[in-house]
């Protein structure tokens, strides 16, 4: 079974053939805490609610796929480590169809993952139907061509979902257990944005959506009020599309040329005491981060957030690179939170030979440089994949599957996780699942490539940039 359940005691015998599942509400129970009695009389599911009762199910499921009409007795106690265990797709690059993304969260569920991080806004696409600023999906949804690595075509690409799309896939994540958690990654990744509101940069100049991967210079200002006026104005738009507890609002890879070089930015930080960029950008992140908090949200943002060192302790801090300088235990030290997706584990863009299905599992939750305060304030991970170079949805499938089920069981069974061979066992036991929702995993062959194929798919990758492409991305990173 996927995720290992906490408590299991085998008993004498086997349920009677053909037995249904009987389910009972148990008060009792945590929200996500389930039990499952496989006795000679019958079974028997019980949890506090829906979602309780629904990973009991899953679990039965996979008992049966393993041992068919035969089930032997026992009884599982069973609930997670860590309440926030998250899936991400980016849908800015590649636009994946509603299709489509049902079957991931359909996967996902089974695995009892219950957030699904929704990357809907970047410089090469906005992806949702916007009332009060339809220029977003208007101008930002549609790019004059692909021109990310090795997937290439000159063809226009465009697509966004509609705002009954988009409720149709809350409403069946919600089936699930699922909550939507959107991003809309600012202060940088805005091009597509900006291509539709081109006032709201430092330059105010025209910009078209972008068309290849890397880093991009344009920003949104952060010393023009009328930038703060579209967020809030975006941000109450969003909110009634998306009515869950943690919202995105993404912080990473953003340059500071613009900002250093735009007067009304520096005018700002003249006038909050800012001492630098970094620290504009925490006052920029604080400013969204507060709006939303007024309206009873919690926001995320990605760890460069936190390198001006201001960031409010009530924003939930994903990590996807390393604690630099030691600035997110600072912020877990104040009493914020952070999510684990570091790249080298968590990042399912890359082929296995280069993130492997055993580096996601041996993903460190509980990370020493935290201390043991700041272990506890980790909320759980996240699996990711990001698709510049994934345009067909096998190819997305594969990269995903089974990764992310390891993921799941990392969030699911913390630090005391089985051995990963252990894993490996059970994962294989119950592959079956992804033939049953007509997923395109990875076969176990590909899981975890020998020296020889790794350095065949390292390979492979890295002709997605060129050598241009590679020094510039390493002087944007420096300016982060
Ligand atoms: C990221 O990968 N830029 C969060
Ligand atoms: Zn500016």
């Amino acid at each position: 079974m996927i995720p290992q359940p906490k408590k299991i005691k085998r008993t004498e015998g086997t349920a009677p053939q053909g037995s249904l599942a009987e389910e009972r509400i148990c008060p009792g129970l945590g929200g996500e805490e389930y039990r499952i009695s496989i006795s000679r009389e019958g079974i028997y599911l019980s949890g506090s609610g829906e979602t309780g009762l629904f990973y009991a199910r899953t679990t039965l499921e996979q008992l049966r796929m393993m041992h068919g009409e035969e089930l032997p007795c026992m009884e599982i106690e069973d609930w997670p480590d860590y309440s926030y265990r998250s899936f991400q797709i980016d849908c800015a690059r590649h636009y994946f169809s509603v299709e489509e993304l049902k079957k991931m969260i359909r996967m996902a569920a089974e695995f009892k993952l219950n957030y699904f991080h929704w990357h809907i806004s970047d410089d090469q696409g906005w992806r949702i139907e916007c009332k009060r600023y339809p220029g977003l999906h208007e101008i930002g949804s549609v790019r004059q061509g692909d021109h990310f690595g090795t997937c290439r075509s000159d063809e226009k690409y465009g697509g966004y979902y509609s705002r009954r799309e988009v409720g149709e896939i809350v409403d069946y994540c919600g089936k699930f257990g699922i909550e939507v958690v959107p991003e809309i990654d600012m202060p940088g990744h805005v091009t597509a944005i900006l291509a539709a509101y081109p006032e709201l940069s430092c330059l105010g100049e025209p910009v078209e959506v972008g068309r290849k991967a890397g880093i991009f210079k344009e920003l949104f200002c952060a010393g023009k009020e009328e930038t703060f006026v579209f967020i809030e104005n975006l941000l109450d738009d969003m909110l009634e599309l998306f009515p869950g507890k943690y919202f995105h609002i993404g912080g990473d890879e953003a340059p500071k040329e613009r900002w250093r070089g735009c007067p009304c930015c520096q005018k700002r930080m003249e006038e909050e005491g800012l001492r630098n960029a970094q620290e504009l950008q925490g006052y920029f992140c604080n400013r969204i981060a507060s709006y939303l908090q007024s309206r009873g949200r919690t926001p995320i943002v990605w760890n460069e957030a936190v390198y001006g060192g201001n960031l409010n302790k009530g924003v939930a801090v994903q990590l996807w690179t390393e604690d630099k300088d030691n600035q997110i235990r600072a912020h877990l030290d104040k009493g914020g939170t952070a999510i684990l997706a570091m790249v080298d584990h968590c990042y399912c863009d890359y082929p296995y030979g280069m993130h492997s299905l055993k580096d996601m599992y041996d993903l460190e939750t509980a990370p020493a440089e935290f201390g043991e305060h700041g272990a506890e304030s980790v909320l759980g991970a996240e699996c990711l994949v990001w698709t510049e170079f994934i345009r067909e949805n096998d190819r997305l499938e594969e990269l995903c599957w089974p990764r992310f089920a390891a993921l799941a069981e990392v969030g699911w069974c913390g630090r005391k996780r089985p051995s990963y061979e252990d894993f490996r066992e059970r994962l294989s036991a119950v592959f079956g699942l992804f033939e049953k929702y007509g997923i395109h995993a990875t076969k176990i062959e590909g899981w975890d490539p020998d020296e020889e194929a790794a350095a065949r798919q390292t390979a492979q990758f890295q002709m997605n940039f060129s050598e241009e492409e590679r020094m510039e991305a390493r002087m944007a990173q420096e300016d982060i």
